[in-house]
């Protein structure tokens, strides 16, 4: 097994390039199932569960290859069933998608219940109300859902939730479906747009990703080509807290500044400088870090997956700060070990109250999820002597070679077994 050995104390300098964003990546990959044609997708993160999905796909046949680490080249006219590996799906959430883009080719998928980072039940019911007012049958047996359609109707779905997976799952079933879907109270996501320009580059109709109303017109059928996928909004953020929690200064380049803007906003209201150029922002932390309230909420909202970092950072701010959790049951699993490392955090409810401590001392803690991962590598940049981060499955489903990107700003971070 492995684990992170991270002393603290150093100020973050430099530069970092950001990968290919994870959520846009686990979908677009899927959705060349689709496609009848060869995929060239370019900005792929090399990350796990990018391998995984790309596993799953060969394993139902699909003919994939990476041309260089970043270029994945994708075939999926060679897939011979429409059951997904059990074992290999249960790995990561996004698996999920391989049922809309199966029923949208097939008009028949055998998927079992996605994995990933636990944060209360995570339903998957608007998925399911979507397939089935396209037409489509959905049962569950045993722990796999069964989905198939006669043929597959546009129709016009209303979201009780603004989900992310929902909506992209919906227009993946919709793309080759007859007549015309409209998708109501939609998220709007960077990756939401991703996948949609992805489609419309292989030849689907899909508009208005980005707003609350998604028309998507079917097409006869979707052909190959080339897309190069968003960077990661998320991965961003992470280094630009890492650089105000250390009072550093890092440029975070290959990014989209407009999708930053919540976490940009958040980083000057506690005190660090904040400047934006084309394709990345700078941040330069200050001496002292101001309290702050939070409140996660759906894209163009603040992140709930840049919640556990900024908690991380609010632990030591100079007074009390609120950060409220809109979007998951239960995301303040990784709270506990921040404690482990002296921070005081009382969590009532979806609210966790945050006291700043002088400094946090550096101790044995575990990556609970994949964002509460990375809230522990801010936690132990920040705090004083040695912090150890067990679990790093986690961290390394969704961050690419994490600790060597912390390293080349001057972060003493290494990554041993045990
Ligand atoms: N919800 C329902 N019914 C559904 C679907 C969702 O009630 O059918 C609820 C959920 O319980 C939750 C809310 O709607 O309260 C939002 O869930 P959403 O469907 O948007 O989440 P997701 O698609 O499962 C994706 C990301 C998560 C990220 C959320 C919210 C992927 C693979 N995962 O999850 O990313 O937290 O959107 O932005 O895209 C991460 O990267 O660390 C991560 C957890």
């Amino acid at each position: 097994m492995e684990k992170l050995v991270v002393k603290g104390g150093k100020k973050l300098c430099g530069e970092v390039n950001i990968s290919g964003a994870k959520n846009a990546a686990v979908a677009i990959i899927p959705a060349a199932i689709l496609v009848d044609g060869v995929c060239t997708i370019e900005n792929v993160p090399d990350i796990k569960d990018v391998h995984v999905i790309v596993q799953i796909l060969e394993e139902m046949g699909a003919t994939a290859r990476f041309l260089d680490r970043y270029t994945l080249e994708l075939d999926c006219r060679t897939l011979h069933t429409q059951t997904a590996p059990g074992e290999m799906v249960r790995k990561m959430r996004a698996s999920y998608y391989l049922l809309g883009a199966l029923l949208g080719r097939y008009h028949a998928a055998n998927v079992t219940m996605p994995g990933g980072c636990y944060f209360g039940p995570r339903p998957i019911d608007q998925h399911i109300k979507g397939f089935e007012a396209m037409g489509a049958t959905v049962r569950q047996d045993g722990d796999m859902i069964v989905a198939r359609a006669e043929t597959l109707r546009g129709s016009s779905i209303y979201l009780d939730a603004v989900s992310v997976g929902a909506t992209m799952n919906i227009m993946l079933a919709a793309v080759l479906a007859e007549g015309t879907t409209v998708i109501e109270n939609v998220a709007k996501e960077p990756h939401i747009v991703d996948l949609a320009n992805f489609l419309n580059a292989m030849g689907a109709n899909v508009k208005g990703a980005g707003t609350d109303v998604i028309r998507i017109r079917g097409v006869k059928k979707l052909a190959g080509g080339s897309y190069s996928i968003i960077p990661d909004q998320i991965e961003a953020g992470t280094f630009m807290v890492a650089a105000a929690a250390t009072g550093g200064d890092v440029l975070v380049k290959n990014i989209i500044p407009k999708h930053m803007e919540s976490v940009s906003a958040k980083l000057s209201e506690i005190g660090a400088m904040v400047t934006e150029y084309d394709d990345s922002i700078r941040v330069v932390g200050s001496e002292k870090i101001a309290s702050v309230n939070i409140k996660t909420l759906p894209y163009p909202g603040f992140p709930t997956d840049m919640q556990p970092q900024f908690v991380a950072l609010l632990s030591v701010a100079s007074g009390n700060s609120l950060v409220t959790e809109g979007v998951w049951d239960n995301r303040f699993q990784y709270i506990g070990e921040l404690l482990r490392l002296g921070a005081r955090i009382r969590v009532d409810g979806k609210t966790a109250f945050i006291t700043g401590v002088d400094h946090l001392e550096g101790a044995p803690v575990c990556a609970t999820d994949l964002r509460g991962g990375a809230g522990m590598v801010i936690a132990g940049l920040m705090a004083h002597g040695q912090t150890e981060i067990t679990d790093l499955d986690h961290i390394d489903r969704g961050y690419e070679k994490m600790e060597e990107k912390f390293q080349a700003l001057g972060a003493d971070i290494v990554r041993v077994s045990y």
